[in-house]
């Protein structure tokens, strides 16, 4: 078949995937612990769902400006006041059909083909094929010291006269790291000097745990004119558990804004107006949700991490904030894609490989989910792992065989 050479360069989200296969094999009946999902499980606020509904039962749900309805403009325009300390105003601000397509938007306005975009590593999945759909090169930047903490060096040796962007995921997604203070001053000062635009995607910035205030990039700005390359991404999937509800965000210069919109309105027009009215009424309305989900998900790592203690081949960080915990599971077996589908085939706990996120021998854990599910998860996936474990082990009322090594 004849397809395009940017096509040929894009894989399917292996995250995505792993969600199908998952519901397949429920549906077939098997006893799956979900560890590799992306979205957590509590219901979507209370205020979202009545003004969805409200607009549903009015019958009125139409097309909606390229760049978002006056009333999420205004919502964005609030958060990044409320949780930035910025005002800004509405040219300076879009809504996209989830952060995705905002980043996706930002990247295919500010791509040349060849250039590059710089982004630590381990790194969200889809940044990598983001950059390759604009023709664009990605630059994964794994720190030097071997940790999940990039220091600015990690960025500036990689520039080259064809780098573009830096995108940076902090706390990040795959390995729950939120980046020093320093770091992220360092990296908006770099890239104001030397005129990179720079991505900030902030989607987990509420979901930080032990204290931890957000960092806040616009603090080490020192330009905020209608020139500043900064974009500042963020969205209602993580925060509200509004995954299905598909609306982001993005915050540039007006300039930027009105490029990104243009592309936008022709790509998916805006985004569903039924959706952003429930996003407008999350963020404008009773946040203990987020509150209530943060302490949740701060339990769970906690409940993880114990569990992951009790297993000695296992190298653990512990994640300052997310619902992702990455692993070093090398010790096992080095092939983390192979090591993933083994545990999936012999006690199905899905796990996502590191091979995915730019670091092989690791393993993505979830703890989105339930305790049970964590504590069940880790115990099938030790019993599976351990050749000192028993022969047996029962899922329910199924016999598992050990007959491997
Ligand atoms: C780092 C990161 N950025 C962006 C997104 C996309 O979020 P949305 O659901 O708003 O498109 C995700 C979702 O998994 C993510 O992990």
């Amino acid at each position: 078949m004849s397809i395009s050479q940017i096509a040929r360069t894009i894989g399917e989200s292996v995250t995505l995937k792993l969600n199908e296969k998952a519901a397949i094999l429920r549906a077939k009946g098997d006893p799956v612990i979900h560890l590799g999902g992306g979205e957590p499980k509590s219901k979507a606020p209370v205020d979202a769902i009545v003004a969805a509904a409200a607009l549903l039962n009015s019958g009125e749900v139409r097309y909606t400006p390229a760049d978002g309805t006056p009333a999420m403009k205004a919502a964005i325009i609030r958060y990044t006041e409320e949780f930035y300390g910025r005002k800004v105003t509405p040219e300076e601000v879009m809504a996209s059909s989830g952060a995705k397509q905002a980043i996706m938007v930002a990247l295919q306005a500010v791509l040349n083909p060849q250039e590059e975009v710089i982004f630590p590593a381990p790194y969200w999945v889809s940044y990598p094929d983001m950059a390759r759909l604009c023709g664009a090169v990605p630059v994964p930047a794994p720190p030097e010291d071997g940790t999940f903490y990039p220091r600015i060096q990690d960025i500036t040796e990689r520039v080259g006269s064809y780098t573009k962007a830096v995108i940076i995921n902090s706390p990040n997604n795959p390995s729950g790291a939120m980046y020093s203070v320093d770091f992220i001053r360092d990296v908006v000062e770099f890239c104001e000097s030397e005129g990179l635009y720079l991505i900030m995607d902030d989607i987990y910035h509420r979901l930080i745990f032990d204290g931890r205030k957000p960092i806040n990039c616009y603090d080490y700005a020192k330009d905020l004119s209608d020139k500043s390359k900064l974009i500042v991404v963020n969205g209602v999937s993580k925060q509200y558990a509004m995954t299905g509800f598909r609306i982001g965000w993005a915050v540039a210069n007006p300039e930027l804004i009105e490029i990104m919109a243009n592309i936008q309105s022709h790509q998916t027009s805006g985004p569903a107006g039924v959706l952003q009215h429930a996003a407008v009424a999350a963020i404008n309305g009773v946040q203990s949700s987020v509150d209530n989900l943060r302490v949740q998900l701060e339990n769970n790592r906690n409940v993880l991490v114990e569990q992951l203690k009790g297993f000695d081949g296992v190298r653990v960080t512990v994640p300052d904030g997310t619902f992702y915990c990455f692993c070093d599971f090398s010790y096992y077996d080095k092939d983390s894609t192979k090591l993933s589908n083994f545990l999936l085939d012999k006690v199905q706990v899905v796990t996502v490989p590191g091979i995915e996120f730019g670091m092989e021998g690791y393993l993505r854990l979830s703890y989105c989910g339930s305790i049970k599910d964590i504590n069940e998860g880790i115990e099938r996936i030790k019993w599976a792992l351990d050749p000192n474990s028993p022969n047996e082990l029962y899922i329910g009322d199924r016999k598992l065989i050990r007959d491997w090594n």
